[in-house]
């Protein structure tokens, strides 16, 4: 089998309703891998994509607002050989306005339901006596300050660290974590800076591949790390931005 396929396994992709996590679930299943695509809203357009492209998936309801109560239905869902931790919220003020309600709802989604999925996840594969894939997106707020987002960045540090630290710990146990931190992609979660002309200019005139990302472009990073070919990768955090951080 090419060393890039994923037949026989099976991925659950959160936040696949959508965006981002909609084309990661729809590349997975591409390269062969049985999705379920999860989401707190509903995932049937994702499912129909799959489909659609000869794939297959299923849509599962998966709300991360309660990290711990959406960790504990991970058992729910079956074998899992792949995890994709893709949700993720934004919520923009001043640092001085910014509301500690706002600072939880964004670590709680964008942190702690990363590392409550990822340890369900590695307690039912070691449990297994088999190894797995972890991806979590992260973000160039992984690595830059940013303005106005002291969460988001704050989170996106976090699942940086995180993915180093679980890397370390489960290498040796078959479980390869990984991240992929997107540039600017066109999605709802960018809408309103490409809404603001000033901003939008500013970001593509920085952006050396001179457009926004496409969902798909994630994709194929995702489903690299999630294939054989990347089996001695793990605890790297992947660029996917058009050069944005060579510059
Ligand atoms: N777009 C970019 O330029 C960019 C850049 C760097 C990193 N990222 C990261 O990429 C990931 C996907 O973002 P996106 O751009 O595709 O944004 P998006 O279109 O806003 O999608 C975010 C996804 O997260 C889901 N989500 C939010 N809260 C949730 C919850 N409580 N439970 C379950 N799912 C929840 C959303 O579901 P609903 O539709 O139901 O809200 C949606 O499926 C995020 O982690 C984001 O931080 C994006």
């Amino acid at each position: 089998m090419s060393a890039f396929r994923l037949d026989g396994k099976r991925a659950l992709v959160t936040g696949a309703n959508t965006g981002i996590g909609q084309a990661i679930a729809v590349g997975l299943a591409e390269a062969g891998a049985h999705v379920l695509a999860a989401g707190r809203s509903s995932c049937a357009e994702t499912v129909a994509r799959i489909q659609g492209a000869g794939g297959s998936g299923e849509a599962v309801t998966l709300d991360l607002a309660d990290p711990g109560a959406a960790a504990a239905r991970l058992a729910e869902f079956g074998v899992l050989d792949i995890l994709v931790n893709n949700a993720g919220i934004i919520r923009r003020a001043d640092s001085v306005d910014y509301t500690e309600a706002d600072w939880d709802a964004v670590m709680d989604v964008n942190l702690k339901a990363v590392f409550l999925m990822c340890q369900a996840f590695a307690r039912a594969a070691l449990a297994r006596g088999q190894g797995g894939r972890i991806v979590n997106i992260a973000s160039l707020l992984s690595f830059q300050g940013g303005i106005r987002v002291p969460a988001y960045t704050a989170s996106k540090h976090g699942v940086a660290g995180l993915t180093k630290l679980l890397a370390n710990e489960w290498a040796a146990k078959g479980i390869n974590v990984n991240a992929v931190a997107p540039g600017y992609i066109a999605t709802n979660n960018t809408e309103a800076l490409r809404a603001d002309p000033l901003r939008s200019a500013e970001i593509l005139g920085r952006i050396p591949a001179g457009r926004w990302g496409d969902p798909a472009d994630i994709a194929g990073a995702v489903t690299f790390l999630c294939a054989p070919a990347a089996n001695y990768v793990t605890g790297a955090v992947l660029n996917v931005d058009g050069g944005w951080l060579a510059r």
